[in-house]
């Protein structure tokens, strides 16, 4: 049997509609705040992630898919959306559109290889946004509170916030220095890698997983110790917007961020659901003021983040959120014989077109197994079609919850659906708002006490 490649996911199933029901939730979110979709392709010049994300990175050095096409050009699987962004950003000469910032989002598979575990894949989804040509603090908190905004608005709770800044250029010379002369007699005892990191980008060094545990690492100087004043005020002010918007947040010097394009603020997004593992940063982002020169375009302030879908999708099931998920459909439509079928067939296209979720049969089960087949459905009408009912211009359908049957004239099936499922809805959810109600259709309170059942 050809099996999946390690490191890569199946999702199919009720899984695969919690996959959609975030996108839909992604999708009305970054239109609230006036963000457009942006594609850009899978493949880049390998070139694009070395300059971009950084020779020293692992994710360059260890993690990159690189291949050569039939035509010999060095190509790499993107690990992430940032670099493509940018170089689409200057390819298409968005820095001359008087509506600056240019803000954008995606969604879409990216490739490391990495030692798959828990919440680490080879190839895995990131939701992202990018906003290029503001350098106001506000786009960086909005950026965090936005981040944030869409954990909560799929109803996560147990998410922390850290932030740090590694502040402007000077700031960050100053900090390297520091750190070159704080690892200096101890390098020697870190991995081969941390010592080619401590000639190249001693910055690296913060982030390398093997030598995580090491008491000299986790002493080492912090990026807010050396910050200039400049930096130090801005950072100030991406903190007071945030408590604005009233975004809690921690400032938590550790962060660094494993991509060398950073500067000033950078931030990540925790899990803090038990059960959740190491590999709990839900997303992480930052300002990279200088990726569009260094990658060959005019001089822009950009800020953004992304976000690990499957990580999402499992803090989701973690903290047991209810989400409003379609598990069940309007009509199952059974039938004997060949006629019958042939009128299946015409009216489930029908009911479709008219809005119904409607299914049949298609593999020859008996009225026994298509019963059972509408149950696995959770279908909430029934239908046996029969051909004295259809010569009358008539169907029975029945309730399957109720039991209940009624016979419905063809003429009027449309409106009697209709109105029979309006009614059911209302039922299961007075307010409507399709969040608060659990499988007892009590209300659960996640309406904030604003829906109709409460004042009833
Ligand atoms: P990143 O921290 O490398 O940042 O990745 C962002 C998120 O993608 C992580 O927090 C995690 O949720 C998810 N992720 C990363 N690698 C894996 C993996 N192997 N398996 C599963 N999930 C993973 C970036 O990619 C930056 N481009 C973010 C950014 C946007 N900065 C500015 N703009």
């Amino acid at each position: 049997m050809i099996q999946k490649q390690k490191g890569c996911n199946d999702i199919y199933g009720r899984e695969a509609k919690i996959w959609k029901y975030v996108d839909t939730v992604i999708d009305a979110l970054m239109e609230k705040y006036n963000y457009s979709y942006i594609r850009t392709p899978i493949i880049e010049a390998t070139e694009l992630f070395h300059r971009g994300v950084g020779e020293t990175t692992d994710i360059v050095t260890k993690e990159s898919y690189d291949f050569q096409d039939k035509g010999g050009r060095d190509i790499t699987l993107r690990p992430e959306g940032t670099a493509g962004v940018v170089r689409s950003y200057i390819e298409n000469k968005m820095y001359g559109d008087p509506n600056q910032p240019v803000k954008v989002y995606y969604n879409g598979t990216m490739y490391r290889y990495e030692r798959p575990q828990s919440g680490r894949d080879r190839e895995l989804t990131q939701f992202g946004m990018e906003v290029l040509g503001s350098d106001d603090p506000l786009s960086d908190a909005e950026v965090i509170s936005l981040a944030v905004n869409v954990y909560k608005m799929l109803g996560l709770k147990e998410i922390k916030v850290n932030i740090n800044s590694l502040g402007d250029n000077e700031s960050r010379t100053k900090y390297r220095e520091a750190l070159v002369e704080y690892f200096k007699p101890h390098i020697k005892d870190f991995c081969e890698d941390c010592q080619e990191r401590y000639e190249k980008n001693p910055l690296r060094i913060l982030d390398c997983k093997v030598d995580a545990e090491n008491d000299v690492l986790k002493n080492a100087p912090k990026t807010i110790d050396y910050l200039n004043n400049e930096s130090r005020d801005r950072f100030e002010k991406v903190q007071e917007y945030l408590e604005i918007m009233q975004i809690d947040y921690e400032i938590n010097p550790n962060i660094v961020r494993g991509l060398d394009y950073y500067n000033h603020t950078v931030f990540e997004i925790e899990a803090k659901v038990e059960g959740f593992g190491s590999n709990n940063v839900l997303g992480g982002g930052g300002r990279y003021n200088g990726l569009v020169s260094q990658l060959g375009g005019p001089e822009t302030p950009c800020v953004g983040f992304a976000c690990g879908l499957g990580r999402l999708v499992m803090a989701l099931e973690l903290e047991k959120v209810k989400m409003p998920i379609i598990d069940d459909i309007d009509l199952f439509l059974m039938y004997v014989n060949d006629d019958e079928k042939k009128y299946a067939v015409y009216l489930a296209q029908e009911l479709r077109l008219a809005g119904f979720i409607v299914d049949t049969e298609y593999t020859g089960r008996g009225l026994k197994g298509q019963f059972k087949q509408a149950d696995r459905f959770n279908a909430k009408f029934t239908c046996v079609l029969n051909s004295e009912d259809l010569d009358n211009n008539e169907v029975k359908i029945k309730n399957n919850k109720t039991k209940e049957e009624e016979i419905i004239s063809l003429d009027v099936l449309i409106y009697y659906l209709d109105e029979q499922l309006n009614t059911m809805d209302n039922e299961e959810d007075a307010c409507g708002c399709g969040h608060c109600h659990d499988e007892d259709h009590e209300c659960t309170g996640e309406c904030g006490g604003d829906c109709h059942c409460h004042h009833e």
